[in-house]
């Protein structure tokens, strides 16, 4: 999607040096647009763990190129056992966010080509490559596809309103941003702009650390699309006064009967949303289904994060980004990064494939390979 008119992705190989991830620093959004340079593997785990990258789709390509460099590194530093340094490499990445399950995916695709090769580390170093690159270009392609199927749902909307404007609500940023390009939840809104459909969105702040403010509300305007960035708490009061028509959220892992994990917060919008008689969809790619399990609440791991990060808030001042403490010092917090709607509260998925129940039945209909 576009920066300043140039059109960019969140990842990719530094076009002169293939030993070099590139990837947008997220942490200066919205004020300072940075470049990151990744050179080495721990370098790529420490982005994903201080969210320089975050959103599930982005984070699963980022862990695919940190095993290529872990394989570029196993050639350099001569490692004797490169199966066993290989596979603690990804067991390292795993461990650096857990609730997305996308990254655990995109090790694991690494890890099941790597032990065909037993030790033949050129060859590791060329599939671990190609395999990384894949993957980001199935999560471009993928998101597009999510925007193709859901823009149909806001065609009808549009329809029923009479041209009205289309009132959309998201929370954190499940856009351009947290792909590789195009997002989930926004790829239906795009589409619909591009289109010449009217919509409005409505987007959550998100705290503690505003990806909505910040990131879905910066991608948005970049692309000239009209949104308002509310607090995390307005959602309820606009729904109950029928000004959100739908509400459209990101997944970060969802079983295969339907319940979603998704930034904190998610959960009580599904809620307002039940109360209200608004249509709650999920729009998701099908790295960020978890195959294995079926309660959400009680299997989904949710990561807790340093609470710092509710302490403190980050933002411009006199030209420089600055923290500031908004707490009293020492009293304690709480940090849950994500929170499970359980599928009883979500009316649809839209996936690359279509758009299907939150339910086994629906989600395997549309992937009938995966049903045991
Ligand atoms: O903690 P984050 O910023 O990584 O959380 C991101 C979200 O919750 C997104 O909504 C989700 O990853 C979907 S974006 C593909």
């Amino acid at each position: 999607m576009n920066v300043n008119g140039k059109p960019y992705r969140t990842i990719w190989l530094h076009p002169n040096d293939n030993s070099i991830i590139q990837v947008i620093d997220q942490r200066y959004l919205p004020h300072q647009f940075i470049i990151e340079d990744l050179a080495t593997f721990e370098q790529v785990c420490t982005a994903i763990k201080e969210m320089h990258v975050r959103g599930a789709g982005v984070i699963g390509a980022a862990a695919a190129y940190g095993m290529y460099l872990a394989s570029l590194e196993a050639k350099k530093n001569q490692v004797k056992d490169i199966q066993t340094f290989l596979h603690l490499a990804g067991k390292k990445l795993k461990a650096t966010r857990p609730t997305a399950v996308n990254l655990a995916w995109a090790v694991n695709r690494q890890l099941e080509k790597i032990v065909t090769l037993n030790d033949n580390i050129n060859l590791i170093i060329e599939n671990s490559a190609k395999i990384a690159q894949t993957i980001a270009e199935e999560d471009v392609s993928f998101c597009q596809n999510i925007g193709k199927h859901g823009v149909k749902l806001l065609e009808d909307i549009s329809h029923k309103k009479h041209g009205e404007v289309v009132n959309i609500l998201t929370h954190c940023n499940a856009g351009w941003l947290g792909c590789v390009d195009n997002g989930t939840a926004t790829s239906p809104i795009y589409e619909a702009y591009r289109r010449g459909i009217k919509v409005h969105v409505w987007v959550d702040e998100t705290r503690p650390r505003n990806q909505g403010s910040t990131l879905t509300a910066w991608e948005l305007g970049q692309e000239g699309v009209p949104h308002t960035i509310i607090p995390d708490n307005a959602g309820g009061h606009l729904m109950q006064h029928g000004l959100v028509d739908v509400v459209i959220t990101g997944s970060d892992r969802t079983t295969y009967t339907g319940d979603v994990a998704n930034k904190i917060g998610t959960y009580l919008k599904a809620v307002a949303a039940k109360d209200n008689n608004i249509p709650f969809y999920v729009a998701l790619t099908y790295s960020a289904f978890d195959w294995e399990i079926s309660d959400g609440v009680k299997q989904i791991p949710i990561e807790e994060r340093d609470g710092r990060e509710v302490k403190y808030m980050k933002g411009l001042h006199e030209g420089e980004i600055k923290e500031v403490l908004v707490t009293p010092e020492n009293s304690p917090v709480a940090n849950y990064g994500f929170d499970v709607t359980p599928a009883r509260l979500i009316t649809g998925l839209i996936t690359e494939r279509g758009i299907c129940q939150p339910s086994a039945e629906g989600i395997f209909s549309l992937y009938p390979e995966k049903r045991c």
